[in-house]
C-alpha cells in the first residue's frame, strides 16, 4: 500500500536527486579507497556524527566549509579525542551553540577511552554524552544500517502532510508521534537513505511555504495534497 510506494519513489528520487555533500560519500568511492568494511563504518560514523551535529541549527550552506576544515585537521575520531577544547572552539567560531563542539569533543574522548569502537545502535550511542535521538538515529541508519527513524522538523512536515495530521508540531507529544510514523516508515533496506531522503524533501521540495507538490515523488501518496485537490484544504500549507 502506500507505504510501500512511499519507500520506493521516495529512495528511487534521492538517487537521481540527492545533494553532492563532503560528508555524502558515494558507495563507489569508499570501495575504492578501502577494502575493510569495519574501519569504513566508522570513518563514515564519525563523519555522520561530525556533520550532523554541525547541521543542527546551522545551514547547509555554512556549514560545509566548517566540516571541510574539521575534517582536514581531525580526520578520525582518534585526531579528535586529542585536541584541546580551545582547538575546537577555535575551529568552532561562527558556528554558534558552543555546547554542541564541547560534546563533540567529550564524546570523541569517551569513545576513545572506551577502546575506540564506535557504538553501532541507537541504545549504545544514546549512552554518549551529547548524542541525543537525532544524531544516535542518523549515525546509526546511515553509517549502520539500522532500521531507526530520524526525525527533525523537515521530516515532521513532510510526514505530516503525507499523512495529514495537524497538529502543533511543537509540542512533545505530537513530537513522540511523528517518531513513531517515521519508525514505521522507514526502509529496513536503506535506513541511512530513507531517512536523508525525507530531511533531503523537505529541504528542497516539501518546503514550509510554497511546497513544490507538481514535481514532488510523493505527490501521489499525500493525503494534504489531495485534501487540497478536492477542495476541502486552501492549501497543503495548512499541514
Ligand atoms: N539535514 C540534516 N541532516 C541531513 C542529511 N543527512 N541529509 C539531508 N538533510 C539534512
Amino acid at each position: 500500500e502506500d507505504t510501500l510506494e512511499i519507500r520506493s519513489s521516495l529512495l528511487c528520487w534521492y538517487d537521481q536527486n540527492q545533494r553532492v555533500f563532503p560528508w555524502r560519500k558515494q558507495t563507489t568511492e569508499i570501495e575504492s579507497y578501502n577494502d575493510d568494511k569495519e574501519d569504513e563504518s566508522c570513518d563514515r560514523a564519525y563523519a555522520v556524527w561530525v556533520s550532523e551535529v554541525m547541521l543542527q541549527q546551522t545551514r547547509v550552506a555554512t556549514v560545509i566549509d566548517y566540516y571541510n576544515r574539521w575534517m582536514e585537521k581531525w580526520p578520525t575520531i582518534n585526531h579528535l579525542a586529542q585536541a584541546s577544547q580551545e582547538e575546537v572552539n577555535q575551529m568552532w567560531a561562527g558556528l554558534g551553540y558552543y555546547r554542541r563542539a564541547r560534546f563533540l569533543l567529550e564524546g570523541a574522548k569517551m569513545i576513545v577511552e572506551k577502546g575506540g569502537e564506535f557504538p553501532q545502535t541507537v541504545s549504545t550511542l544514546r549512552k554518549i554524552k551529547g548524542i541525543g535521538d537525532y544524531t544516535a538515529g542518523a549515525i546509526a541508519s546511515i553509517a549502520f544500517y539500522e532500521a531507526v527513524p530520524v526525525v527533525d522538523g523537515n521530516v515532521i512536515r513532510v510526514i505530516a502532510r503525507l499523512k495529514a495530521i495537524s497538529a502543533n508540531p511543537k509540542e512533545s507529544t505530537t513530537i513522540k508521534i511523528f517518531w513513531k510514523l517515521a519508525g514505521q516508515l522507514v526502509d529496513a533496506c536503506r535506513p541511512g537513505d530513507f531517512n536523508q531522503a525525507l530531511m533531503e524533501l523537505g529541504a528542497t521540495i516539501c518546503s514550509p511555504t510554497s511546497p513544490g507538490c507538481s514535481i514532488c515523488p510523493v505527490a501521489g501518496q499525500c493525503r494534504a495534497l489531495q485534501l487540497c485537490q478536492s477542495h476541502k484544504l486552501e492549501s497543503v500549507t495548512d499541514y
